[in-house]
């Protein structure tokens, strides 16, 4: 059954990147969520293209969707929307963005689909059926120690409030890794691992729709995904480590106020 959900997915994150290519580049109006937290009149458009794909196929399931606020009935059929992930890059024409789509049945992840428009990218999962990207399959890599490792990370948009706070495990892990990046579109970072294009993620404070779909698609080519200390991740907005597994508590240890030499 989970491929039919797939299918929806799917076509909703194309019809959400059709719109974003033929508008990347053009100037796009730009709101304020906060003093660094962009929308633009692109995340609505895509919003309303994949709500409108969902919908009228599921009306009955849930949805919790970035840009707007819908009440829940308690179904058991949750769908996560991430219109436009990446809308900072977006609104600068830093080609870095996709959208993102997952539903949750009983609150299991049992599909996901992110699609980056510019590289023509479809990352696809079903649970229990490998993830892929346009159709192959991925792999995650098999480093297996920090030094060895090409990580990414992200920062929410309290950054400038919380700026040493923020910048104390970045800074850590600096010194720890090969290299450290930040795109700064989680939904991407996330496929990014499950593709060996990078050993590990990890972000403070992530919303539902940024991280399920990638999620599922990281843990379905053999990668880990967890809360920062290391346990299990739930459906609500958390921290999240996510690795190839190899080097996953060497992360998490790397993460901890007080990291043990030995662990890092
Ligand atoms: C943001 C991006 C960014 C991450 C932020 C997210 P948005 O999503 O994924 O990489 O660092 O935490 O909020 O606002 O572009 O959809
Ligand atoms: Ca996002
Ligand atoms: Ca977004």
């Amino acid at each position: 059954m989970s491929w039919r959900y797939l299918a929806v997915a799917i076509e909703a994150v194309l019809r959400a990147g059709r719109i974003q290519r033929d508008r990347y580049a053009s100037g796009v109006a730009v709101e304020y969520k906060g003093e660094i937290d962009l929308v633009t009149e692109v995340d609505r458009a895509c919003e309303l293209a994949i709500l409108e794909t969902i919908r009228s196929r599921y009306p009955s399931h849930d949805v919790v969707t970035e840009e707007t606020d819908l009440a829940r009935t308690g179904s058991s059929h949750v769908w996560f929307i991430d219109p436009l992930d990446g809308t900072t890059n977006f609104a600068h024409s830093y080609p870095m963005f996709c959208a993102s789509v997952a539903l949750a049945v009983n609150g299991e992840i049992v599909a996901g689909a992110v699609f980056d428009p510019l590289r023509d990218e479809l990352f696809t999962a079903e649970q229990g059926g490998g993830s892929h990207v346009n159709g192959r399959r991925l792999r995650v890599s098999t480093a297996n120690e920090l030094i060895r490792s090409l990580l990414i990370t992200g920062f929410p948009y309290d950054l400038h409030e919380k700026l040493a706070e923020r910048l104390r495990p970045f800074n850590r892990i600096m010194g720890l890794a090969r290299a450290v990046r930040r795109d700064g579109a989680a939904a991407l970072d996330l496929c990014y691992v499950a593709a060996a294009r990078a050993d590990g993620f990890w972000e403070v404070m992530l919303k539902p729709w940024d991280m399920h779909a990638g999620r599922l698609i990281l843990t379905e080519a053999g990668g880990k995904a967890t809360r920062l200390d290391g346990t299990p991740l739930g459906l609500g907005p958390d921290g999240v480590v996510a690795t190839n597994g190899f080097i996953h508590d060497a992360l998490v240890e790397a993460l901890r106020e007080e990291p043990s030499p030995a662990l890092v």
